[in-house]
């Protein structure tokens, strides 16, 4: 099969062997995988895959359809369509994935587009609501919300009714915040609407003093991103004062079992939603995989609006 592979920081298109389908896994024919920041570091050699994990091609989300399920799978059969996150190796033409970390994607939904779905969706439901326990009612500021993630903590919090302030830098990205229920708002202005109850930092460090001055009393500061940095200095005092909570998260490095916990509640929580047209993926960009550096280059340009994906 052909993968995208990285050797010597360049980006080739390859043939590799096929990956083998253990007993709890399914084999998958990708129909499309998203680019993600973790891709861009592994490239560097900053971010190795996980044990177990191919190290040369990466790729952490996808869409496809089963094409083998493993004898001690349950729950999925060759042809559903499916999508799910791995530690690595999806932007290739086959990949397997433990059956307990897959997903049915509804009939109404685009399956290229699907494979912007998993990572966005799942990573922004599990800063949100279950490590910030956000609320009807609340007041959240997203930072760094034009992203693929942003867009989809955006979208989680104004459909639990809470206020959301969305932080973009580029002002022709804020009619988009908007029409997905945010307030949109430049970096510079955040403090307008403060305090918030909640602050998911998507962007990084540089936030973090910011973050904490505009928060409420028992708030709540959710790190997934540190893509503009990754050190702050922060006023305890403040920290102590507010009974403020500050949570980090990745979710590439978790056990196949830990995984499989936030999976089962977006399979319950997430994909009903998805069903009935109320999580948008938005696409910045598709690109055949044959073209996959011009795809990794325009993920790296700043100003794009939603995901890049690559069409296998
Ligand atoms: N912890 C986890 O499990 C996990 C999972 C997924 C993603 N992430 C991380 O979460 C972050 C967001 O992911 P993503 O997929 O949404 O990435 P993305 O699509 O590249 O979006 C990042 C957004 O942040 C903005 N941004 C970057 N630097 C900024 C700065 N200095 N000031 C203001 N805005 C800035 C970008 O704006 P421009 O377009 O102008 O650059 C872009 O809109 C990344 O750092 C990623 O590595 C973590």
């Amino acid at each position: 099969m052909k993968a995208v592979t990285f050797k010597n920081q360049q980006i080739l298109i390859t043939e590799v062997p096929e990956p083998d389908c253990g007993s709890e896994d399914l084999l998958v024919k990708v129909c499309s995988a998203g680019i993600n920041a973790a891709d861009i570091l592994q490239k560097r050699g900053l971010y190795p895959a996980p044990a177990g994990i191919p190290q040369n091609i990466p790729g952490l989300e996808f869409s496809g359809t089963v094409v083998k399920v493993g004898r001690k799978t349950s729950g999925f059969s060759p042809g559903d369509r499916v999508t799910g996150i791995v530690g690595g190796g999806a932007q290739a033409e086959l990949i397997t994935i433990h059956y307990s970390n897959a997903l049915i994607v509804p009939d109404s939904v685009n399956l290229v587009d699907a494979g912007g779905f998993s990572e966005t969706y799942l990573t922004a439901y599990d800063a949100l609501v279950r490590q910030a326990g956000l609320q009807m009612g609340e007041k959240v500021l997203i930072n760094g919300a034009a992203g693929g993630v942003g867009l989809s903590a955006v979208t989680i919090a104004a459909l639990l009714n809470t206020r959301v302030t969305a932080s973009a830098r580029h002002v022709e990205h804020h009619q988009h915040l908007k029409t997905l229920g945010a307030t949109p708002v430049l970096p510079e202005d955040v403090s307008k609407n403060a305090p918030y109850d909640v602050v998911l930092e998507l962007v990084g460090g540089i936030n973090m003093e910011q973050n904490i001055s505009n928060l409420s009393d028992d708030g709540r500061i959710s790190v997934i991103g540190i893509g503009a940095g990754a050190k702050s200095e922060i006023d305890l005092r403040l920290v102590m004062s507010k009974r403020a909570r500050i949570f980090g998260s990745t979710l590439r490095a978790r056990t196949t079992q830990s995984k499989a916990g936030l999976i089962n509640e977006a399979r319950t929580k997430l994909i009903p939603l998805l069903d009935q047209g109320k999580l948008p993926i938005t696409i910045a960009g598709r690109f055949d995989f044959n073209e996959a550096e011009s795809a990794y280059e325009s993920f790296s340009t700043p100003g794009k609006l939603g995901k890049i994906l690559l069409v296998f």
